[in-house]
């Protein structure tokens, strides 16, 4: 057992950002935020990643993604008007309460959210900005006098695509990080209040366009199973069941319509693959199967998740739903005038698959081995320019008596472990907790797995990280190493 003297080694080992004082303000993008004790748990080591954009640069597997899919829902009788420069920091209200989401709403808990103060937070998801861009396409859908739309762009449906990073606190491991990206899309009809047929009329028609689009595509979406019952995922009453039935029929089509692309476009990636490496051996599908599964989201009613089959597995792609009645308010629109759907895809794990990328920290490398592989509108499989070995250390220690797991927080302890390492971690993971049967002090471990992208390691190098490591958590918690 080591009892490490703390303040003196934490100063030694530098670790100032665990032990100095929280700064009073935090600049993130060109703006000032005061910072609160009591709140505040965003990390140097996170904001580092606000601002690199990788949505936007058009030769990196996100961007590439991105644009992709912008084109493919471009390519439908839909007007999708983008939006992908919205910055990371909003309030706690747009990201959590203007969407419905309940005050003791577990995704808002400070475990699992990056806190700049109690009013401001990272984003946690791109619906943050729902409300704004709902505000916006309203113009488009208004024959309002006031409105400076000229009048030969107004129409009677439009929607948006909202492409950013967003930021979690989780664990940390291949599949992810800190931050990742996700894109948003809505689309909506206004009701002609003379003439309830109308819209009606427009959708059945924006359907039949989407089948149509549907069938000619190479890779055919097989669909398992499509829950379509509204008794456990209910309607809203300010639409009628025909309504609700032909919106979510144009959601699901669109949304299909764009996995059709993806997995199609890494089909043929995959083909290209086997042609010139007769070592490369795998089985290449020729259709896809998809279902479409019941899901709750506070500002969407009904609500479904997208997974397909995929490698032996079901992966779930996209949350999405029919928009609530109180979020269309919010944006402004009269009551009764209007109609709307919107979706929320991940784009990191789709692009990690679509480019053959087994860690997801690679997106984020400056390594012009890595940066350079990509091109504009290519899907091509990566080349490991090399494999570098990691090492595994386990931290273990006694908690202070009285305190359970539970006093512990996993994304907590990873936070610790990131601020030191940074890149460098490759997973942190808790793999053992048991209770003393003597003294009832409860005894944690966790694994850290040290890999870097670019380059070796030393020993010596991971060895003097695992000591900060051990430290901070001896600091933070008040344990005692085993
Ligand atoms: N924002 C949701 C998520 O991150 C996805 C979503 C978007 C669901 C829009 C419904 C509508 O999981």
């Amino acid at each position: 057992m080591i009892l490490v003297p703390l303040r003196q080694t934490l100063i030694r080992s530098g670790l100032k950002y665990y032990s100095s004082a929280l700064p009073k303000t935090i600049d993130i993008d060109g703006k000032t935020f005061k910072t609160d004790d009591s709140m505040t748990n965003v990390t140097p080591n996170t904001l580092a990643l606000v601002g690199r954009n990788l949505h936007l640069n058009e030769n990196h597997p996100v961007g590439i993604l991105r644009t992709m899919i912008e084109e493919k829902l471009n390519s439908t009788s839909n007007n999708f008007k983008t939006y992908n420069n919205f910055k990371p920091v909003v309030s706690v209200y747009d990201n959590f309460d203007s969407l419905g989401f309940l005050p003791d709403h577990p995704g808002r808990a400070k475990t699992d959210t990056y806190y700049i103060n109690k009013e401001f937070l990272l984003r946690t998801h791109t619906s943050a900005h729902e409300i704004p861009c709902f505000q916006r396409i309203k113009n488009f859908l208004s024959k309002d006098k006031n409105s400076n739309i000229p009048p030969e762009q107004l129409t009677d449906k439009t929607g948006f695509l909202i492409s950013a990073d967003v930021y979690r606190r989780d664990e940390i491991d291949r599949n992810h990080y800190p931050a990742f990206h996700q894109m948003e899309g809505a689309c909506a009809w206004k009701r002609n209040p003379d003439d309830p047929q109308e819209h009606i009329n427009k959708l059945r028609k924006d359907i039949k366009q989407l089948e149509d689009q549907l069938a000619q595509e190479k890779l055919k979406i097989t669909l398992v199973s499509d829950d379509v019952s509204l008794e456990a995922n209910p309607k809203q009453d300010y639409m009628s069941d025909l309504e609700v039935n032909l919106c979510s029929q144009h959601l699901k089509r669109s949304i299909e319509l764009v996995v059709s692309e993806v997995f199609n476009q890494k089909i043929e990636s995959m083909k290209l693959l086997q042609k010139n490496d007769s070592n490369y051996k795998c089985e290449i599908p020729t259709e896809l199967k998809a279902r479409w599964i019941r899901a709750y989201f506070p500002w969407t009613a009904p609500s479904w998740e997208i997974e397909v089959w995929w490698q032996n597995d079901w992966l779930e792609l996209c949350g999405c739903g029919i928009v609530r009645e109180d979020l269309l308010l919010r944006s402004g629109y009269e009551k009764d005038s209007s109609i709307a759907w919107a979706f929320g895809l991940g784009l990191d794990r789709i692009a990690m698959l679509l480019f053959d990328i087994l860690d997801i920290r690679l997106f984020w490398s400056h390594d012009k081995r890595f940066q350079n592989q990509f091109q504009k509108g290519k899907i091509t499989t990566f080349q490991p320019y090399s494999r570098y070995p990691g090492t595994s250390r386990d931290v273990s220690f006694w908690l202070p008596k009285g305190l359970t797991k539970k006093d512990i927080n996993d994304n907590d302890v990873t936070e610790i472990v990131r601020g030191i390492g940074s890149d460098l971690v490759g997973s942190v993971k808790l793999v053992d907790v048991f209770t003393n049967t003597r003294n009832n002090q409860v005894s944690v471990s966790y694994r850290i797995f040290y890999q870097s992208m670019d380059r070796n390691i030393t020993n010596s190098e991971i060895n003097d990280l695992q000591q900060k490591v051990c430290e901070a958590i001896v600091e933070k918690y008040n344990v005692e190493l085993r």
